[in-house]
């Protein structure tokens, strides 16, 4: 039953992050937040969907009231539902890496605008984020630079990288945001978000390094212009692709979202 109080949202993707958000909103009452609805394409994943939850076609998802829908699926849910949501509500989308497609970003911004949706694109691993945008004038260079066991990343988008046979820190990537997003799709949502925010997907810089000594997920931010610089580096465990400071700053987003408070990214 509806409760008018609490925040609905539906959840695109029942895998790492949406089974944690799921467990926060059971966990934690006071956040005020429920599920208004639950798509997961892999039927074994979407047989452990709370009882009463589980959505069998995206078209359907408007009449379960969602006040906002958060994508934690793929790159390709955003390409086939971004538009779809986007008509009638509020967008989060974490594979923010779908956005190097120009044609659905610009179709996605020409919604927005016609109906009066937004869309939100969290900070996720990007820290520091706001301090980036207040520099956005000055700034000549910004750089993310990632550093991960070859064992946390997919290589299934880049099957010409030997992953398995990298023995030393290895440089696997080095120049525009655009070039690397399509390589490594589900890691580099933070080079999207950070270049959406910063100097754009092709005048900022990505390093993607596989270094299979380290045990922990190293983000490093340069941003350097007119005498300023800021230097940002985040360290933190990570189990699969997302790390567990992820999950808590997606949480911190959503109640950004549902306070009015400030927001990363909207159109
Ligand atoms: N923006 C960020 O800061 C950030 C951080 C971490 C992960 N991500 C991204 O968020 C997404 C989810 O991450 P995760 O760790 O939960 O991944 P995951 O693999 O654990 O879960 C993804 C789930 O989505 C399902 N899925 C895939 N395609 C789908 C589709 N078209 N329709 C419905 N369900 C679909 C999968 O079956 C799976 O259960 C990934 O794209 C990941 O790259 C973003």
């Amino acid at each position: 039953m509806r409760n008018n109080n609490r925040k609905r949202i539906g959840l695109i993707g029942f895998g790492q992050i949406g089974s944690s958000l799921h467990e926060m909103f059971e966990a934690q009452p006071d956040l005020n937040m429920e599920l208004a609805f639950v798509y997961e394409a892999n039927p074994e994943r979407a047989a452990k969907i709370p009882k009463g939850l589980r959505l069998e076609a995206m078209e359907q998802f408007a009449l379960h009231q969602p006040d906002l829908v958060v994508e934690a699926a793929h790159p390709e849910a955003v390409r086939r539902y971004g538009t779809l949501v986007l008509r009638e509500r509020d967008l989060m989308i974490l594979s923010v890496s779908a956005l190097v497609d120009a044609e659905l970003e610009s179709a996605i911004r020409n919604l927005c605008r016609e109906k009066g949706t937004r869309l939100f694109i969290p900070h996720g691993a990007v820290s520091g984020l706001d301090g980036i945008k207040d520099g956005l004038s000055v700034w000549e260079q910004v750089t993310i630079t990632m550093k991960k066991n070859p064992r946390n990343l997919n290589f299934d988008a880049a099957p010409h990288i030997p992953g398995g046979r990298i023995t030393k820190a290895t440089v696997l990537y080095d120049g525009p945001t655009r070039g690397i997003l399509p390589l490594f799709p589900k890691n580099v949502n933070s080079h999207a978000t950070l270049a959406l925010a910063a100097l754009g997907l092709d005048r900022t810089r990505s390093v993607l390094v596989a270094d299979p000594e380290l045990e922990e997920s190293v983000i490093t931010i340069d941003a350097v212009g007119g005498g300023n610089r800021i230097h940002i580096e985040r360290r933190n465990p990570i189990k699969g692709v997302t790390g567990k400071l992820t999950i808590l700053s997606i949480l911190e987003s959503l109640k950004n979202i549902f306070g009015s408070r400030e927001v990363i990214l909207t159109c």
